[in-house]
């Protein structure tokens, strides 16, 4: 069976993120990226941090389970684009761009910023891959097939290097290089469901779903 993945540790993978070449078109559509983003999120430093952590994170696991570099860093700079909306105005963009949680917004609120931005990046960014959008719109709920792309960029956002290591955020990074993709993900997927348990938050309930196909519907990627 051929090897699917890098046997690269979470140590060392971001020796990773010098070794890619992005086209012309690609380096400059980043550079503006990551100059919005700067702009953007210029009032909130530890925000950047963790988006620039997610970018870098999400470039060298990219290298590591051979996803598209370019799709899943620029998702990884934009993912968290309106995270700090007011609420008035989160709810409103809910209706504007008719997402359906199936439950009370409110309820989810923590999840709305990824379905958000998705939706007004595009029409921001025109010339971006879908599956960038795609990757954002599920960084906050996970889903039960994802793309290599959308599963990198989700793993990235709890394993960037300015979380704390401990817990389940460490035995997720022990296992980068050692599992494959859809092993990796499942534990970060779990990781977050066991944290919002722990710690008494609302549990969306295609949460239990998507868990349920993940652990139980045998492979996740085709
Ligand atoms: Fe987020
Ligand atoms: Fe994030």
């Amino acid at each position: 069976m051929p090897v699917k993945f890098l046997p690269i540790s979470y140590a060392d993978m971001f020796d990773l993120a010098d070794e890619i070449l992005y086209s012309p078109k690609q380096s400059a559509m980043l550079s503006e990226i990551k100059s919005d983003v700067r702009a953007h999120f210029s009032d909130h430093p530890n925000r950047l941090e963790h988006i620039e952590g997610v970018a870098l994170s999400a470039r060298c696991l990219a290298m590591i389970y051979r996803a598209d570099p370019f799709i899943c860093e620029c998702a990884g700079y934009l993912h968290d684009w309106d995270k700090y909306l007011p609420y008035d105005e989160m709810i409103s963009e809910v209706s504007t761009y008719k997402i359906d949680m199936g439950v009370d917004p409110n309820l989810v609120f923590p999840l709305l910023h990824g379905k958000i931005s998705a939706r007004k990046l595009k029409g921001k960014y025109p010339d971006l891959p879908e599956e960038v959008f795609h990757a954002i719109d599920t960084h906050t709920t996970g889903e039960s097939n994802p793309s290599f792309e959308s599963a990198v960029v989700y793993i990235a956002d709890l394993i960037e290097p300015s979380r704390p290591s401990y817990g389940s955020i460490k035995k997720t990074r022990s296992m980068v290089g050692n599992v494959d993709l859809e092993t990796l993900y499942i534990e970060a997927y779990k990781s977050t469901l066991m944290y919002l348990i722990n710690t008494d938050k609302y549990v969306w309930p295609r949460s239990i779903d998507i868990y349920n196909k993940l652990t139980h519907n045998n492979r996740v990627f085709n």
